[in-house]
């Protein structure tokens, strides 16, 4: 495994851990970004930056002239206006790696492609049941991903993800600010993943999934909304958030921002763990988040 190159598509929060993981894993990692003013993180992150528009085919092919062996697309469905978005970046993203003889594409998915769920347990075989824009959008890309590794052009893995936190992604600052707020009468079950399992995971999805396949990237304790935001508020000493009731939450949010927040998944990772062979380092929030707040500096 040494020695082989990995590219990370789109190296933004996801994108940094992964690339660590893999360059400390002896990988040679090459790690995209639209914005020049972040080269020197992707560098720190032990990968060799460059600047790729998935809009534009020309700046992602001499991505795939450098023959990696996997390749890692953290690129989201392209806002264009209102709720509409595009898939075009992952179709030229798909169409440039297609046929250059890679072990393995994987592509970083939503569990907005579940819908609502109102609570209910979800994994790899429920029927995927989109409501918002984007989790509509992300459930086209899958199925444009899924049709070319079915001809055999592209060894597509899909990744679902839930809720990511992590280091710079806790409640720490919105409920110190009190911008943060639960939605009244919503039993809002979330279920998520530490950052640095979600990269452990989907190495493991490259090296050890299989082509075709879909594996849901989870913690193995979905929590209600509330409890998190109140685990996170008693270890800082803050107040518990406010609720907000949902029609005036509808006003102010996007349709997909607000099926963000009235959506109620309970994720299995069976798959992940049996199939992919993950062992979580951070099982739950109840470990992960407090982990997250010291890297943060914001605990002893
Ligand atoms: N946050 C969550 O809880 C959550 C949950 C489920 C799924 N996800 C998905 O998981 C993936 C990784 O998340 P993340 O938190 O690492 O996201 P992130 O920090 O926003 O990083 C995304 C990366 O994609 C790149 N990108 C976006 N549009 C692009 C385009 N048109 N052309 C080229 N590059 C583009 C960004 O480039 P720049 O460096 O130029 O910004 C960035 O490097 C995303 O698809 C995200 O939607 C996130």
């Amino acid at each position: 495994m040494k020695g082989r190159e990995a590219v990370i598509l789109g190296c933004g929060y996801v994108g940094l851990r992964l690339a660590r993981l893999l360059a400390d894993a002896g990988y040679r990692v090459t790690g995209t970004t639209r914005d020049p003013d972040r080269f020197d993180e992707i560098r720190a992150a032990g990968a060799r930056p460059v600047l790729m528009e998935a809009e534009e085919p020309e700046s992602i092919s001499p991505l795939a002239e450098l023959a990696p062996a996997i390749v890692f697309d953290t690129v989201r469905p392209q806002r264009r206006t209102g709720d509409d978005y595009s898939i075009r970046a992952t179709e030229n993203l798909a169409a440039e790696f297609s046929g250059v003889g890679l072990e393995a594409y994987v592509h970083l998915s939503a569990t907005s492609v579940y819908g609502r769920r109102s609570g209910a347990w979800t994994d790899e075989e429920t029927p995927p049941d989109p409501v918002s824009p984007v989790g509509k959008a992300r459930l086209r890309m899958e199925r444009h991903l899924l049709a070319l590794s079915d001809t055999g052009v592209l060894p597509v893995r899909i990744c679902r993800v839930p809720g990511i936190y992590g280091p710079g992604r806790t409640l720490r600052s919105r409920l110190e600010s009190g911008r943060y707020t639960l939605v009244e009468g919503v039993d809002q079950w979330v279920s998520r993943i530490h950052v640095d399992d979600l990269a452990a995971a989907v190495v493991a999805a490259a090296t050890r999934g299989r082509d075709g396949r879909i594996y849901l990237l989870a913690d193995d304790e979905p929590t209600l909304a509330r409890d998190y935001a109140r685990l996170t508020a008693r270890l800082l000493r803050l107040p518990e958030p406010g609720s907000r009731d949902p029609a005036s939450l509808r006003e102010e949010l996007s349709s997909s921002g607000f099926e963000r927040r009235v959506s109620a998944r309970r994720c299995r990772n069976r798959r992940m763990r049996e199939e992919l062979g993950v062992e979580l380092r951070y099982p739950t929030v109840r470990e992960g988040v407090p982990a997250a707040l010291r890297e943060e500096g914001a605990l002893a």
